[in-house]
């Protein structure tokens, strides 16, 4: 099946991204939505910034930067944003009654043949595609943050998943220009995280025991495993709330402590101290903001 036409649902830390990554390099026609103008608003704000550092860096012309957003097309209006899509990627707040409601409308709105896909970090696939009535049609699409640069998609498969649509997926993230991972089993965490979030949580657990202080335990990881980013600069960048989130889906799932969180990140979450997106979590983001 070709994909001509991506739809991506949420212009948010994600969502923006994958939307641009689908216009920039798979040269895609986008239909990008939110649900309130603003949100709109910052995810084309954080596209515009994102495009315009590609070209001080020589590696796009302003001409194709223009391109680039001329395919991208912003709306709140979910039945016009996928009525004409061959792939929907959904990118919106990690809340599976909120992800199940959404997809439920997509699934009905959109053209059969179109194929749903997942951006969720924790959630089941199955359970994401039991919001609809084409099953084998969905599949998890894990992006990395930041999508514009991270070169790994995991595809995931739900229980339902047909080898169809997991081809198509590896068709398109070849046409992205990332290389893709198939997770074979809907696990909590799939790969990634499975790995991540438990040294994440050590690195928070070493704070609240009073270890060391945040810039060495970060300075400790990047010059001794060469990570570009310490973990709590990461657990920034990505946000403290999705991070207890998906331990918390992780722990559920698993029931297995050894992805428990620190009470240290739980508070972080209540006092809003998210990272990058409040201005303060570890470090403060506000002038960098
Ligand atoms: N768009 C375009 N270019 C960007 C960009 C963006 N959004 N963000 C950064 N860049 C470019 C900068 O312009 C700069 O280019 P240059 O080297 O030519 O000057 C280059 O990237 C480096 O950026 P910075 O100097 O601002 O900062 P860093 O050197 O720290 O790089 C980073 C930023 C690429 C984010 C790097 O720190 C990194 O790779 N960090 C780790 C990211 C990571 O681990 N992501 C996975 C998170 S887990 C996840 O997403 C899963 C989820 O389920 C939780």
């Amino acid at each position: 099946m070709e994909i001509k036409r991506v739809c991506v649902l949420g212009a948010g830390l994600m969502g923006h991204g994958i939307a641009q990554v689908c216009a920039q390099v798979g040269k895609f026609e986008v239909n990008m939505r939110d649900i309130e103008q603003p949100f709109i608003d910052t995810g084309m704000k954080m596209i515009n910034d994102s495009l315009q550092r590609f070209v001080k860096k020589g590696t796009m012309t302003e001409r194709e930067s223009q391109e680039v957003r001329g395919r991208i097309h912003p709306t709140l209006d979910l039945t016009e944003a996928v009525q004409d899509a061959d792939l929907v990627i959904e990118a919106i707040t990690e809340n599976p009654p909120l992800k199940k409601a959404v997809l439920s409308e997509v699934d009905k709105h959109a053209p059969p043949h179109a194929i749903i896909a997942s951006n969720t970090s924790s959630i089941s696939i199955t359970e994401i595609g039991g919001a609809t009535k084409r099953p084998e049609k969905v599949c998890g699409m894990h992006f990395f943050n930041p999508p514009q640069l991270m070169r790994l998609i995991e595809i995931i498969r739900g229980l339902k998943t047909s080898d169809d649509t997991v081809e198509v997926i590896k068709s398109v993230s070849t046409k992205l220009g990332k290389e893709c991972v198939v997770v074979k089993k809907d696990t909590p965490g799939f790969i990634v995280n499975r790995i991540l979030v438990p040294a994440l949580n050590e690195a928070v657990f070493l704070v609240e025991e009073g270890v060391a202080d945040p810039e060495d335990i970060d300075k400790a990881v990047m010059l001794g495993l060469n990570w570009p980013m310490g973990p709590l600069k990461l657990i920034d960048y990505v946000g403290a709330d999705t991070n207890l989130f998906i331990t918390g889906v992780m722990v559920n799932e698993t029931g297995d402590q050894k992805f428990r969180p620190s009470t240290l990140l739980r508070q972080m979450v209540r006092g809003n101290l998210l990272g990058r997106k409040t201005g303060k979590g570890f470090y403060d983001w506000s002038e960098k903001k």
